[in-house]
């Protein structure tokens, strides 16, 4: 019988949901010491929060999140809010002595997510964790795909070419949701999607993106304004409001190892609903992954002979990350079972006082990346992106 850790999770919906079901489930997948116990789960409307709390198997709830920092059964704060509350949540818990799961992107500037880097720099010494969401990490194909990256099996990394396409703004009758509020999210596709990828070139090629020169659009200026949405500032619930962020960004980086790197993140790819593509090309091969087949890499390794070509790995084997908590070779696994994985790697790092990633330090560092694609895009010039020491 393992030792309880308890959680309390700010946001029930989206995230909300997802990361209930990674902490209810991974101590029956992973062998882990730790066993999270839902404690408590906060938002800020009593009735839904209620019904969530109830359905996601939460014990308790609460609309004020700093009650859910404060109380002594919380080991961890798990920050699903939107952006905008992301460093004040998280800063609180980590200076009550908690351990901090914050979803991506890390803040909404630059500034946030330095005040949260050295908060968490802070209380380090004494064993409090902090790690933000970047779950595709966590997904075995992806983190495969990094193992055999850093380990040189394709050489040194040429080109990285990603893209995050989704299709949910096309209708411009789509409502002024918090999404499509500077406010409330920081940016738009950039920061949701754009930040997704970059953490992937970074995590799978092991270099940092040392400049960017970028596009960014909004092709739908004005929307419908909604009256409230998932609890967030209410707008009048009539006429036009301005979208204040991109609905597109477009950018090349250049790789701290020389290569380089294009990046697409939009939510007006019509007819792509979660499409994240990614590929490597290395000098000695290369490397394709597409979350619409998530359990697979393509992978070319040159050599002679008339049948080389791209083959495909089925990433089911016990031996490939995290699939040994899972099912038999050949049972896959989806979306959701990344966030199971991400909860089994905090619960680890806690456990042991180990290592962790990507931790704050790798949030900050995504988001001056971030920050250098909105620069280079409004003033229209190449801008170098601060290095965080993390990657050579
Ligand atoms: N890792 C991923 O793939 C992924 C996917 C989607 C969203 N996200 C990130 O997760 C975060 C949440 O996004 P979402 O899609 O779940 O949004 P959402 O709109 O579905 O849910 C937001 C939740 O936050 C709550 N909330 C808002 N302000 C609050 C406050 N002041 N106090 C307490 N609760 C508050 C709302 O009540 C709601 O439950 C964002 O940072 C987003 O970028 C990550």
């Amino acid at each position: 019988m393992g030792r309880r850790i308890g959680i309390g999770l700010i946001g029930y919906s989206f995230m909300g949901r997802a990361h209930s079901s990674a902490w209810r489930n991974v101590a029956a997948v992973f062998d882990t010491e730790l066993v999270p116990a839902l404690a408590v789960i906060s938002g800020r409307h009593e009735g839904p929060l209620k019904d969530a709390a109830a359905r996601l198997g939460w014990t308790d709830w609460t609309t004020d999140w700093r009650a859910l920092v404060a109380r002594d059964d919380v080991d961890v704060v798990d920050v699903s809010t939107p952006g905008n509350m992301h460093a004040e949540m998280a800063i609180a818990a980590l200076e009550a002595g908690k351990h901090v799961l914050c979803e991506k992107p890390l803040a909404n500037s630059v500034a946030e997510a330095e005040a949260m880097a050295e908060a968490a720099r802070r209380v380090a010494p004494s064993g409090v964790k902090a790690m933000v969401g970047f779950n595709y990490r966590r997904l075995p194909a992806l983190a495969l795909a990094s193992q055999l990256v850093v380990g040189g099996t394709i050489g040194r990394i040429r080109h990285v070419r990603a893209v995050y396409l989704q299709d949910w703004l096309i209708d411009p009758a789509f409502p002024l949701t918090w999404r499509l509020q500077r406010g409330l999210s920081g940016s738009g596709a950039l920061g949701d999607l754009g930040a997704h990828i970059i953490d992937l070139a970074r995590f799978v090629t092991g270099e940092e993106i040392s400049e960017v020169s970028a596009l960014l659009e909004t092709f739908v200026k004005h929307r419908p304004e909604v009256g409230e949405a998932d609890g967030l500032p209410a707008t009048t619930g009539e006429g036009q409001g301005s979208v204040t962020v991109d609905d597109a960004a477009v950018f090349l980086g250049r790789l701290s190892g020389g290569g380089m790197a294009t990046f697409e993140a939009t939510r007006f790819a019509t007819g792509r609903k979660n499409g994240l593509r990614f590929e490597l090309n290395g000098e000695r091969g290369s490397l394709g992954f597409d979350l619409e087949r998530p359990n697979e890499l393509e992978l070319y390794e040159s050599r002679d002979g008339r049948d080389a070509g791209f083959r495909r790995v089925l990433v089911t084997e016990g031996d490939h990350p995290y699939v040994s908590g899972w099912w038999p070779p050949g049972h896959v696994l989806g979306w959701d079972h990344s966030f199971v994985n991400e909860a089994r790697d905090f619960l680890v790092a806690v456990e042991t006082d180990g290592a962790l990633s990507p931790d704050f330090e790798d949030g900050l560092a995504v988001q001056r990346v971030l920050a250098a694609v909105e620069t280079s895009a409004s003033e229209r010039c190449w801008v170098n992106v601060e290095p965080s020491g993390r990657y050579r």
